[in-house]
């Protein structure tokens, strides 16, 4: 079986180079890639390769991910979250080929405080949020055959991070202020990958349960609460830490561009039950990463 990966070299693309490689023969690109187009700038190179290489599953885990600039670059992040995207859904429902794309959890308000299920009224709040929604929109409407798995605060060994900066903070620098009024979990890349292999595995064998999922690992916490926890981690493994004082405060202390929801917890209950797969409580993932990252056994 033939899977075409996209945004290979993704925190998530990475560890799908892994994980998918389980099912079949994975063909995975990106935006550099030579032997395909695998651009997702370029909307007629994108239909091309689908057609050339006939997939039976294609998994899109490249995305317009810079949050910020998006506000003041919604063309690039609409073209790369939305239009080409569309170009996805019509070429793999040509194939009658399935289509695993990933969302956010900034397609929601973040208002309350409850763990919001698949099908919540979606309101988002930024640019990013706005084209990714339409994103969703757009594989639902073109390709019944399709999964899509909203995550949240991804991280990964490999990419840009919390969990690195703030490790890296940590080590270096006395005094830390961290936002502790939105709360989220954090979910590894690993997390991610190996579910949506598990959940393809499921779909291809018994034609149904398509739609969309929240993918996110169980228990939540503030960013605060993230931070205060890899410095127990750092301390425990013995690592020599600058810092003396982490501090919470609240979003308006760190303006940014773009708006973010205060509440993004999501219910990975529909994921859970629907696959029978067990979904750990975040703190498992980011111990093992820092484990991994001081290279302790
Ligand atoms: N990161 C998060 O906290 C988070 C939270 C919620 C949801 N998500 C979603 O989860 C998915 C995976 O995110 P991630 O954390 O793995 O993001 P990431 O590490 O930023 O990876 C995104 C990948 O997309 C690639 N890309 C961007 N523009 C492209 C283009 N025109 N053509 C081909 N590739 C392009 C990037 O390549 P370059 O490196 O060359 O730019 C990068 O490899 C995305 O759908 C994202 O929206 C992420």
């Amino acid at each position: 079986m033939k899977i075409l990966l996209l945004g290979k070299n993704g925190q998530v693309g990475w560890e799908l180079q892994r994980s998918l490689a389980t099912l079949g023969e994975v063909i995975a690109l990106d935006r550099n890639s030579t032997n395909y187009c695998g651009d997702l700038a370029d909307l007629s190179g994108l239909a091309t390769t689908i057609q050339a290489i006939m997939p039976k599953v294609v998994v899109n885990a490249a995305a317009y991910t810079a949050v910020d600039k998006a506000e003041t670059d919604e063309v690039s992040a609409q073209l790369i979250n939305s239009q080409a995207v569309e170009v996805l859904a019509k070429e793999t429902a040509k194939l009658g080929a399935l289509l695993v794309h990933f969302s956010t959890d900034y397609v929601f308000d973040g208002e309350g405080s409850h763990f919001r299920e698949e099908d919540e009224k979606t309101n988002p709040l930024n640019v990013y949020g706005k084209t990714k929604r339409e994103g969703e929109m757009t594989v639902s409407r073109h390709n019944p055959q399709h999964l899509i798995f909203r995550t949240s605060w991804v991280y990964a060994a490999r990419g840009h991070n919390f969990a690195k900066t703030i490790s890296t903070l940590i080590k270096n620098k006395e005094a830390l202020s961290v936002i502790d009024d939105q709360i989220g979990a954090p979910t590894g890349a690993e997390l991610i990958a190996d579910c949506t292999a598990i959940a393809i595995r499921k779909v291809l064998e018994h034609k149904d349960n398509y739609g969309i999922y929240h993918l996110v690992s169980s228990g939540e916490t503030s960013w605060y609460g993230y931070a205060t926890y890899l410095y127990e981690l750092l301390q425990q493994l013995g690592v020599p830490l600058a810092v003396k004082d982490i501090s919470a405060v609240t979003s308006n202390a760190f303006p940014t561009a773009a708006k973010r929801p205060k509440n993004s917890r999501l219910s990975n209950r529909k994921l859970s039950s629907v696959f029978n797969i067990n979904i750990p409580d975040w703190k498992l993932g980011i111990s093992r990463l820092i484990s991994e990252l001081e290279d302790v056994k």
